[in-house]
């Protein structure tokens, strides 16, 4: 039922997300153990401005004035990650109590202020120690991912209830092992699919794990990096490589988990690279969800493009548009990503994990930081959502990215995201006007002519 003040349901989720690497810094305290992260960002000319997540937003030390600042904008929901590294320095084995007491603390933090946490396992910061044994592409990773999953629950199942096993797996698996533009910055077809595949066949054993050692009723997810794909033009190569794009950013890891299987035709490109698969890993990775998590930033125009491998299909810069520092603004994709996730996979809620935009936000002269251009992106955005919710799609909350500004891995610190702005050199927070925007729309709901 949708509240007549402000539009949205009483029960929606309104949060902000985050993810550990990009916030916490602190990476060599309390017997925290080096992510690929550290490796990658510490190795010259891989990220812009050679610059690293050592101290980022020293949210380490400054969580509990970060969750002052939430509660300050009025959100009841927070997604963060954990830090693989900081519960399991060698990705197995023992335990490390303080790395996992500083979530215990923060998780407790976030009840005391009326924030429901929503707990991603791995938002791409695997431990260095796992990656030496094989990372991703090796299938004893998906037995320690498991393991690690299980510790984390085993913790904080008492009073967690909503999981998130892996985010944006396309890029941990593609981006990582593939693209070579993300740690541990491989360029390995076959490692990529590897890779992949046991990122999926992680993802459903945690689940698993996690509501084995839940003491309550637990909701496990997924938070996959989706985009409206549309063709170039109408002509019929146009039109089959935008389904071939389409299957391979986006149904190479939707269709496994909705529907235990790999899309065919895509399949069938890549079968000269070998298969990962092994009897009864369908079956498994099709582990029933409570809900499915989106990311949405952008869409994708695609063409017909034979110099790409395997896809044959490239991505194209529409000529006309708005443009944000990093991608083209497109708001009806997230409705149009809704209603054929809702149509094509019926899961049972849907949540925006992740939607926000960059800018090069500096304070004023009177230490105001406007930020106006995010105000419209997320306003036009949440218009969308409430569009879906119109037509009956659940969907069950709506997580800005970010709280902070943070480290935008291989752009470094130029992308600023956040609600709140951090002056990196003093670590000072200044919400911005967004972060005043969001609280009311929490308040009141949309303003009129949002859209
Ligand atoms: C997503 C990532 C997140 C952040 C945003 C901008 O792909 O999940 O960590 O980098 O993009």
């Amino acid at each position: 039922m949708a509240s007549p003040s402000t539009g949205f349901p009483s029960d929606f989720f309104w949060g902000c997300a985050t993810s550990a690497y990009q916030i916490e810094g602190a990476v060599a305290e309390d017997g925290r153990a080096p992510s690929i992260w550290d490796t990658f960002t510490h190795t010259p000319g891989t990220i812009a401005a050679n610059e690293n997540g050592d101290v980022a937003a020293d949210h380490y030390h400054r969580w509990q004035e970060d969750l002052d600042l939430l509660q300050a904008m009025g959100a009841n929901a927070y997604r963060f990650s954990i830090s693989w590294p900081r519960v399991l320095p060698q990705g197995k084995g023992k335990v490390n109590a303080a790395g996992l007491g500083f979530y215990d603390r923060l998780v407790d933090g976030l009840l005391a202020r009326g924030i429901t946490p929503f707990v991603t396992l791995f938002h791409w910061d695997l431990a260095q120690a796992v990656q030496d044994r094989g990372g991703w592409p090796a299938r004893a990773t998906v037995a320690e991912f498991e393991e690690y999953a299980r510790a984390v629950a085993h913790r904080l199942g008492d009073r967690v209830t909503w999981w998130i096993t892996h985010n944006e797996p396309f890029f941990s698996g593609v981006g990582g092992y593939f693209l070579g533009n993300f740690a541990p910055g491989l360029v390995d077809p076959v490692a990529a699919l590897h890779a992949s595949h046991h990122l999926l066949l992680s993802h459903a054993r945690a689940a698993r794990a996690i509501r084995d050692e839940a003491r309550g009723p637990a909701k496990v997810g997924l938070a996959l990096s989706l985009s409206a794909v549309q063709p170039a033009s109408s002509s019929e190569a146009d039109v089959q490589a935008a389904g071939r794009f389409d299957a391979f950013t986006n149904r190479w890891f939707l269709d496994p988990v909705m529907r235990g299987e790999y899309p065919a035709e895509l399949a069938q490109r890549f079968a000269p690279l070998g298969t990962p698969i092994e009897p009864g890993d369908m079956q498994e990775i099709h582990e029933p969800l409570d809900f499915l998590g989106v990311n949405y930033y952008s869409r994708s125009i695609v063409r017909h493009d034979d110099a790409t491998p395997f896809l044959e299909a490239a991505q194209v810069k529409p000529e006309h548009g708005e443009f944000s520092l990093m991608w083209e603004v497109y708001p009806p994709g997230l409705f149009e990503l809704l209603d054929r996730l809702w149509r094509d996979y019926h899961p049972p809620l849907l949540l925006v994990t992740e939607n926000g935009m960059p800018l090069a936000d500096a304070p004023d002269g009177r230490g105001h930081v406007e930020d106006g251009e995010r105000i419209s992106y997320l306003a036009r955005h949440l218009a969308q959502v409430q569009r879906a919710m119109a037509r009956g799609i659940r969907v069950g909350g709506y997580f800005v990215w970010s709280l902070l500004d943070n480290f935008e891995w291989a752009l470094g610190y130029s992308m600023r995201f956040g609600l709140v702005y951090v002056d990196f050199a003093s670590q000072k927070r200044i919400p911005k006007s967004s972060a005043e925007w969001f609280h009311r729309v929490i308040q009141h709901g949309l303003p009129q002519g949002a859209s």
